[in-house]
């Protein structure tokens, strides 16, 4: 999947579909189901490395999880997110922090939030990056919201949203994230942008649909927002195989005569 051929889905009408993923063997996994684009996400702060929030991830994390997806990946487009601080404090921050992310094996980059990065997305698609918004719940930013909240709720943020994500458009983003914000809005949003927006609960009106691959999966259950559905439960699996696993060797049933060289 390249940027051009995901950019015509909106055109052809054609739901995008993305996840995330974070090494190699999901990779493949999620490229043996026809998934046609991976966002290698900071939400690997949480689900990977067990922390609270995104905020302590480094660049030297999401390089080297970028590094195990491009390098399974043979045809997903492989969107890198760019961690906190890594692109807020400057234009040249964004740049030379991008560059490693397209030299580690991604295809593009994801920043968060909108005015204040615009900048930042013009200097880095002027250059050739291309780069995905995100907008709306935006986590780097969960300690200004009080939590994981829905946003654009009032007439004056939505109205706000609106004007970031078509100044998003502006700088040369190529798709932007939509996260936690009513479907309306992301209705709106959708039908007044050229480029994709690509939705996280926020409804069923945007081009295409991201989601963390270990919610879907159901591994990980400490935090399940409202907008995830649970595709099937690896959690529940895993325990019963590892509690099944300890039983056997304490019976002595594993390892038998079949599973034993002689
Ligand atoms: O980090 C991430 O996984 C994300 C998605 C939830 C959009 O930003």
């Amino acid at each position: 999947m390249t940027i051009p051929e995901f950019q015509r889905h909106k055109r052809d009408k054609k739901k995008l579909i993305v996840v995330t993923a974070y090494d190699a063997l999901f990779t493949r996994i999620v490229e043996q189901a026809g998934i046609e684009a991976i966002l290698v996400g900071d939400s690997l702060g949480v689900v990977v490395q067990g922390k609270a929030d995104t905020l302590s991830v480094t660049m030297e994390d999401m390089l080297y999880h970028t590094k195990l997806v491009a390098g399974a990946g043979q045809r997903a487009l492989v969107i890198g997110d760019m961690p906190f601080m890594s692109y807020q404090a400057s234009s040249e921050d964004a740049l030379r922090n991008a560059g490693r992310f397209l030299q580690a094996g991604a295809q593009a980059i994801k920043v968060e939030g909108g005015a204040a990065v615009v900048d930042r997305v013009a200097a880095m698609t002027g250059i050739g990056i291309p780069v995905m918004g995100h907008l709306g719940m935006t986590p780097q930013s969960v300690h200004r919201y009080g939590g994981y909240k829905v946003q654009g709720k009032e007439l004056d943020h939505a109205a706000a949203l609106l004007k970031d994500a078509k100044d998003l458009e502006a700088a040369g983003a190529f798709a932007i994230v939509l996260e936690a914000i009513p479907t309306e809005l992301a209705k709106r949003v959708t039908e007044q942008l050229t480029i994709p927006t690509i939705g996280i609960g926020a409804g069923p009106h945007c081009d295409g649909q991201v989601l963390v691959l270990y919610d879907l999966l159901g591994l990980f259950d400490d935090f399940v927002p409202k907008f995830v559905k649970p595709y099937a439960h690896l959690k529940t699996d895993a325990l019963q195989a590892l509690r099944r696993y300890k039983e056997e060797v304490e019976s002595g049933a594993f390892p038998s005569d079949s599973e034993s060289y002689h």
